[in-house]
């Protein structure tokens, strides 16, 4: 197990990871050291923002910069490993259109997450109602492919596209056919597996035209076995709703698939919710605290999600957890447990008779949301750290037994120190939704005394929440999310769950550059690096496909 010192990592040296990518349409070959084990052979697909700053002589400043995280413009990556082991590395710009809209006019379009201007007050926003109106961007569907921001998480060969006209036929059996890439809002761009060109810009409505709400998560579900995807897409308004629904491929209907809308939820608030969790039984939406002011009315004005969220703390607001029937659709039963926020959940499955366990990366309040504003990421600091989420297993008792008409308490068996905090977690892809053991995220260790965004990666056993938990850290270095790879031939079972490697992509605080880092994932140790020739900007989720 690797060791960190308690040499402090300068803020500038992390702050490079939010700066502006270079762009290479072009495969290259990157410089692998150490040695990549012969079956690992296939694409890691990565995507997050790679445009921080836009060069704009309509902006007083001479440029535009994307104030949080989650608003840099999107950029997806392909790091393929050949089949003789080398690492060719190419990326695309995916929001093209929308950064020379902002080139030209000078200002973001549409609604971005966070507050494009945190310092503006109200009163001078309420006088932004009397400026020039800032330019709207074209409904997806009428818009070009790069007309829109979407790069949280990626979905190869989601169902519903199949037979899409955009997707071409020409992609190889060594990639998916297609990639869909998601946010947390109901738009999504089908992106050129080969290419990673963006194909077509569209919204869960062109699947359905029920799915007509303006939230999803970024986060949805899948069936591995069954192929089927799901998701919720939340309606604001005076009486939110939340339509959980499924989209199952189906050979015999005449677009190719179904659309089931699972449950309709009208007595939660609407809250900003990244993901929610499945198991081989049920879809669970947990709905923590996150809830949009007057049910999202003050979205329009504000022009971003952070500043229509309720800020002030509600001790008294508990989580709501809605168990819903996956296969025959219906509400089940609720649960509630004390408040805490939440981005990311880590894994759910049926447990005990009738029962639901669920892990999730919890925080004690919302807070985070700004301190991920890049101002504040590139300045990290004693006064101001990064936090990260804390694994905690919840166990929703027997679901399925009448519980009357209110809600249920939930058990919580553990909450893990903030010392194994965990964030971007990922598991072995074959037991999302089922019974696991493993769980590998982002860690910092001490967000007192430790300046960078993320010190370690660490592997949780869940099974031991008493155990220390393997770590794998450099100094100076910071790693990115942590995608399991199984060794082909084996089961996911027992002994085997962590048979494979962990891909990460790190930065290098000293060099300024950054390297696909291969992990051996029973000993959490380096086996190789694929090093770039510049930095990777730190992105979000991605997925591994072998060849
Ligand atoms: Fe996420």
């Amino acid at each position: 197990m690797s060791s960190l010192t308690s040499k402090p990592l300068q803020a500038s040296g992390c702050a490079i990871g939010f700066e502006n990518a270079v762009e290479q349409l072009e495969p290259i070959a990157l410089r692998v050291k150490g040695e990549i084990p012969p079956w690992l052979r296939g694409n890691l697909y990565r995507t997050g923002p790679g445009t921080f700053r836009v060069p704009s002589t309509a902006s007083p400043t001479g440029s535009v910069d994307l104030t949080h995280w989650f608003d840099g413009l999107g950029m997806t990556h392909r790091f393929e490993i050949t089949t003789s082991g080398s690492v060719m590395y190419r990326n695309h710009s995916t929001a093209d259109g929308l950064r020379k809209r902002i080139e030209k006019s000078g200002v973001v379009p549409g609604v971005t997450f966070g507050d494009q201007d945190p310092c503006e007050t109200i009163f001078s926003k309420f006088f932004t109602m009397f400026r020039p109106k800032v330019e709207t961007p074209p409904k997806p569907i009428e818009g070009a492919p790069d007309d829109v921001n979407i790069q949280v998480t990626l979905t190869p060969d989601m169902p519903g596209f199949a037979s899409h006209h955009s997707i071409p036929s020409s992609a190889t059996k060594a990639t998916p056919r297609y990639l869909v890439a998601k946010s947390d809002n109901d738009t999504l761009q089908i992106l050129d597996p080969e290419t990673l060109k963006p194909l077509h810009a569209t919204t869960y409505a062109e699947l359905d035209p029920r799915l007509d709400g303006q939230i999803s998560a970024a986060h949805s579900c899948r069936d591995k076995t069954t192929d089927e995807f799901y998701n919720f897409s939340l309606k604001m308004g005076g009486r939110p709703v939340y339509k959980v629904f499924r989209v199952r491929p189906n050979a015999s209907s005449e677009k190719g698939f179904d659309v089931d809308v699972l449950a309709e939820i009208n007595d939660a608030p609407a809250a900003y919710l990244h993901s929610f969790v499945m198991t081989e039984k049920y879809v669970v939406l947990c709905v923590w605290q996150a809830d949009f002011k007057y049910f999202g009315a003050t979205i329009p004005l504000n022009r971003n999600i952070a500043s229509s969220l309720e800020k002030k703390w509600n001790p008294n607001r508990s989580t709501l957890f809605y168990v819903i029937d996956r296969h025959s659709g219906g509400l089940v039963s609720k649960f509630k447990s004390a408040p805490f926020f939440c981005f990311h959940a880590i894994n759910a499955y049926d447990s005990g008779s009738d029962d639901i366990t669920i892990d999730l990366s919890v925080y004690d309040d919302h807070s985070v949301i700004d301190l991920l504003y890049l101002e504040n990421l590139r300045n990290l600091s004693a006064e101001k750290p990064m936090k990260m989420g804390r694994a905690r297993r919840f166990v929703l008792e027997k679901v399925s037994t009448p519980g009357g008409k209110g809600s249920r308490e939930a058990t919580i068996s553990f909450t893990l120190p903030q010392s194994s905090s965990v964030e971007l977690p990922t598991v072995h892809p074959a037991l999302y939704h089922k019974p696991y053991r493993f769980a590998y995220g982002m860690n910092k260790l001490d967000p007192k005394t430790h300046h960078t965004f993320a010190d370690r990666l660490i592997k949780l056993d869940m099974s031991q929440p008493e155990s220390e938990p393997r770590t794998w850290s450099v100094p100076g270095y910071t790693p990115g999310e942590p995608i399991f790879v199984p060794r082909p031939g084996t089961t996911s079972l027992g002994d085997a769950e962590d048979d494979g490697v962990v891909l990460s992509l790190v930065l290098d605080g000293e060099t300024q550059k950054s390297m696909l880092v291969v992990l051996d994932a029973k000993e959490m140790k380096e086996v190789a690096r694929a090093e770039m020739e510049t930095h990777f900007p730190f992105a979000f989720h991605g997925v591994f496909t072998p060849n």
